[in-house]
């Protein structure tokens, strides 16, 4: 890893140093999934430890120490000759220091002997349980119960456990110049493999096909791969959110909807478009592609600074439900439908956006003491409406069943107002179904 990049690293530690107070952060590796009988999943790294330290080998621990001499301490795995003749060189105590700047390394089987001493002088310990790395919950919780009998006479020690989000996700919430360098080309490289995929859409070639064309398009271009499970899903299977089966053959007259992105220097891009397989929308398919469009165009054109996260999703919704009224699939007073939820969710199930960085769904509040969060500068988010109406809505016009469409870019919040990174994926129908090889 550059310089550079390990700068950045240590200038977000730094600032975590001076938040922690009398409190220290343990943060563990993410742990290894082994599946069957001896292979592993693709290794993904903690997004948190990544974004303090840059470490990226599994089975680490970093603790961070303010007001001592050695802050920064990285437990590691040691170098092992044997193990990196199957899986590649470790960097071990010695790139710990020397390349990671952490003030101190020990092996990681140090770390049951080590850790007590240097949590015993904070009241806090930053660090989260659930994350499966068992073994460093279990002395975890011997160091707090341990700590409730020695406390009393050593006047300090750890007796309050917090979730490293309470001072992380804030941080990661506002991009800084290194991250959104990242994410604007993960999104330059999505859009250029969603193109290559939509010209592998004709009736006939399967669902997978379109899959293995976005995939090798983002690792093609040097993206990690793909920044979640690709989602391919034609006629009835765009109704389902999060479909990853991709085994259906394309079928002519119907739509397909592609939802994926790169993950590219570990930050993730997220794009959805929905494609006629034949190359040409229906009248009912145009129609309903026309109001989930007018209500992205709304949407990010909401997503101002100092707007509220929700107004994003308001503009959606206003514009969702006025053209469900037109299309005859509600029936109703439009300002009275857009009020209650619960008489569009059938239609429009999820929310407009979510955060978007390291993790696909990223960190950060959407919502403070009751009240929406405001957008600021350098937050990046997705507007993604979508409109899926079920096979069996009877009352929906029958051309309009089963069909699903949801259309989804990313956008950066800039003091001049919404910036999509994935402007250049076209959205408009006419240029979105040239895009397709069609019949
Ligand atoms: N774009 C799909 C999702 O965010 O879940
Ligand atoms: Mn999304």
């Amino acid at each position: 890893m550059s310089p550079d990049i390990l700068a950045v690293h240590a200038d977000r530690r730094a600032r975590v140093l001076r938040a922690l107070g009398d409190g220290a952060m343990v943060l563990p590796a993410a742990p290894e999934v082994r599946i069957g009988r001896d292979q592993d999943l693709p290794y993904r790294v903690d997004p948190d430890l990544y974004y303090l330290t840059g470490y990226t080998e599994p089975e680490a621990v970093a603790v961070l120490t303010p007001g001592t001499e050695a802050p920064f301490t990285l437990f590691v795995r040691p170098r092992d000759p044997d193990r990196e003749l199957w899986t590649g060189r470790r960097g071990g105590v010695e790139a710990a220091c020397e390349v990671f700047g952490a003030d101190q390394a020990f092996p990681i089987a140090e770390l049951p002997a080590r850790l007590p001493a240097l949590l015993a002088g904070y009241d806090t310990i930053y660090a989260r349980f659930g994350g499966g790395r068992d073994d460093v919950e279990a002395l975890l919780r011997r160091i707090l119960v341990d700590a409730r009998r020695t406390r009393p006479r050593a006047g300090r020690g750890p007796q309050a456990l917090v979730d490293p989000g309470r001072l992380l996700d804030d941080m990661r919430l506002v991009k800084d110049a290194h991250e959104l360098r990242l994410m604007r080309e993960a999104a330059t490289i999505s859009v250029a493999a969603f193109r290559e995929a939509a010209a592998v859409i004709r009736p006939g070639a399967g669902e997978w096909e379109v899959q293995a064309a976005l995939d090798a398009g983002f690792r093609r271009r040097g993206a990690d791969g793909p920044a979640f499970e690709t989602i391919v899903g034609s006629g009835e299977n765009a109704t389902v959110l999060h479909y990853v089966r991709n085994d259906r053959p394309m079928r002519a007259g119907e739509l397909v909807l592609l939802a994926a992105g790169a993950l590219y220097g570990r930050y993730a891009a997220d794009i959805t478009r929905v494609f006629p397989v034949s190359g040409r929308f229906s009248g009912p398919q145009r129609a309903l592609y026309d109001v989930v469009r007018a209500a992205h165009d709304a949407a990010i054109a909401a997503a101002r600074p100092g707007a509220a996260f929700d107004a994003v999703h308001d503009a959606a919704v206003a514009v969702l439900v006025a053209g469900l009224v037109e299309l005859g699939v509600l029936t109703g007073d439009v300002e009275a439908l857009r009020a209650d939820e619960t008489a569009y969710k059938a239609y429009f199930p999820h929310r407009t956006s979510h955060w978007l960085g390291l993790d696909v769904h990223d960190v950060g509040d959407y919502a403070r003491d009751g009240a929406p969060r405001r957008l600021e500068p350098g937050m990046v988010l997705t507007v993604e409406p979508g409109l899926y109406i079920p096979a069996t809505a009877l009352g929906a016009p029958e051309a309009l069943r089963g069909v699903g469409i949801r259309i989804e870019d990313d956008v950066l919040v800039t003091a001049e107002g919404p910036e999509v990174l994935t402007c250049e994926l076209p959205v408009d129908a006419d240029a979105v179904a040239a895009l397709v090889a069609g019949e």
